[in-house]
C-alpha cells in the first residue's frame, strides 16, 4: 500500500448540482440560499446560444429579482468588472451568478469580492488579500476546461502592465456549481479542443507535482482518462451529448485535483504569454504541455507511465523512461487529431527576444515550486522556446 509522505488537507466548500438538465435547478437553489435579488453575469455569445432561457424561467419560477450583464469579454479586466459591480451595487443585489467559460466565472468571482470592497480588483491580487466577504457566486460552466467553477481563483486582465493576475481565497469558491453538459453542446470545434486541452493540462500538472496527495490524484486520474476517452469525440461531434457529458466530468475532476495541488510550468508560461500575445489560455498551455512534460519526465517517471497508460497506450516491455515518454507521445498524438498547433509560430508571432524577459515573470510563479522538475530561468527560456 502507498503511504502519502506529506501531510495535507482538502477542503471543499462548493455544492455540485451536475446532470443533463441541471441547469433548471437554479431557482430551487437560490430559493434554498433565501436570497431574491440576482445578477446574472455572462457574455453575449451565451446570450445568443439561448442558455439564458432556462435560467431565466427556473429564477423567475420561484420569484428571484434578476438583472443580467452580458457583456463579458475573453480574458476580462478591470472595467468590466467595474461595470458589472456598479450594476450589483446600485440594484443591491445579494447574489452573482456566473454563466459560461472561465472569464465569466471569473469576472463574477470579481464583481462578488468589489461589491463589498473599496478600491479596484488587482488590488486583491494574491491570496485572502480583502477585508469583506465577497457576496455568495453560484458559477454555471458552459465551456469543459477552466473549472472556475470549483476554484478559489479569478483571473483578472491587467491590461495596462500586460499581466494576469490571480485573486485567491476559500472565500470566492461558489456556493453552487451548476454543470450541465448540454450548455456546452453549441461549442464550436475549435473552442472544444482548446479548452478540453487546458483542462488535460490541470489534471496532468496537477498530477505528476509534488504538492499532489490521494484525494486530488484520484481526481486527476478520472479526469485524464475521461478527457482521452472523450475530447476526440467531442470535437468530431458536438452534438454528443455523451462525450460532451465525459468532458465535463473530466474539467469537474481536474479542478478538483488542482484547486488544493496548484498546477506547474505549463501554466506558470501561459499567463503571461496570454497577456502579452493573442493566444487563448487552452491553446498556449496545449502548445507547452508536452515540452514541460518532456523536462518533467525524470522528476517522477512512474507517474507518466501512469498517464501514458490512462491515455491508452501500450508500457508492456518497455524500460522506465521509454514508458514514461509514451505519456509525451500521446498528447502529442491527441492534439494533432483534434486540430490543435504543436507549435506557437502557426498561430502567433512570439518575439524570440521577449522570451528572457517574460521568463523572468514566469519564474515569479507559485507553480514552479511544486513543479516535479524544479525550473531555473535558462530551463523557463529553454521550454518556451522549443514551443516556437
Ligand atoms: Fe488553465
Amino acid at each position: 500500500m502507498k503511504i502519502n509522505d506529506h501531510l495535507f488537507t482538502y477542503e471543499m466548500p462548493t455544492r455540485i448540482v451536475y446532470g443533463v438538465g441541471a441547469v433548471a435547478k437554479i431557482g430551487e437553489e437560490v430559493a434554498a440560499m433565501g436570497l431574491n435579488s440576482v445578477l446574472l453575469i455572462t457574455d453575449r455569445g451565451v446570450q445568443k446560444a439561448g442558455i439564458l432561457e432556462p435560467i431565466l424561467k427556473s429564477l423567475d419560477d420561484v420569484g428571484s429579482q434578476v438583472f443580467v450583464y452580458d457583456q463579458v469579454v475573453a480574458d476580462s479586466g478591470i472595467e468590466i468588472v467595474e461595470q458589472a459591480t456598479k450594476m450589483a451595487q446600485e440594484n443591491k443585489c445579494e447574489l452573482i451568478v456566473g454563466i459560461g467559460g472561465g472569464s465569466s466565472m471569473d469576472t463574477a468571482k470579481a464583481v462578488a469580492l468589489m461589491t463589498n470592497n473599496q478600491g479596484q480588483i488587482l488590488d486583491y491580487a494574491g491570496l485572502d488579500q480583502f477585508s469583506s466577504d465577497p457576496l455568495p457566486i453560484i458559477a454555471i460552466p458552459t465551456t469543459a476546461g477552466t473549472g472556475s467553477e470549483v476554484t478559489v481563483w479569478a483571473v483578472i486582465s491587467d491590461k495596462v502592465n500586460q499581466i494576469k493576475t490571480g485573486i485567491g481565497s476559500m472565500k470566492l469558491m461558489p456556493r453552487v456549481a451548476i454543470c450541465d453538459p448540454e450548455l456546452t453542446l453549441s461549442l464550436p470545434p475549435q473552442v472544444t479542443a482548446a479548452t478540453g486541452m487546458d483542462a488535460l493540462t490541470h489534471a496532468i500538472e496537477s498530477y505528476v507535482n509534488t504538492a499532489t496527495q490521494a484525494i486530488s490524484e484520484a481526481m486527476a486520474e478520472k479526469s485524464i482518462k475521461l478527457i482521452a476517452d472523450n475530447l476526440r469525440l467531442a470535437v468530431a461531434n458536438g452534438q454528443n451529448i455523451k462525450a460532451r457529458d465525459g468532458m465535463l466530468m473530466g474539467s469537474l475532476t481536474a479542478a478538483l485535483a488542482f484547486n488544493e495541488t496548484r498546477l506547474g510550468i505549463a501554466h506558470a508560461w501561459s499567463s503571461p504569454l496570454g497577456a502579452f500575445y493573442p493566444v487563448s489560455h487552452g491553446v498556449a498551455n496545449a502548445i507547452l504541455l508536452p515540452n514541460v512534460m518532456e523536462f518533467n519526465l525524470i522528476g517522477n517517471p512512474q507517474k507518466f507511465v501512469k498517464i501514458a497508460e490512462l491515455m491508452g497506450e501500450k508500457t508492456q516491455g518497455l524500460t522506465l523512461m521509454e514508458a514514461a515518454r509514451k505519456s509525451v507521445e500521446a498528447v502529442r498524438n491527441l492534439m494533432t487529431d483534434i486540430g490543435l498547433p504543436l507549435h506557437f509560430k502557426e498561430v502567433v508571432d512570439i518575439d524570440v527576444e521577449m522570451i528572457p524577459k517574460i521568463a523572468e515573470e514566469v519564474l515569479k510563479s507559485g507553480n514552479n515550486l511544486v513543479n516535479p522538475h524544479r525550473p531555473d530561468l535558462t530551463d523557463l527560456i529553454e521550454i518556451c522556446r522549443k514551443s516556437l
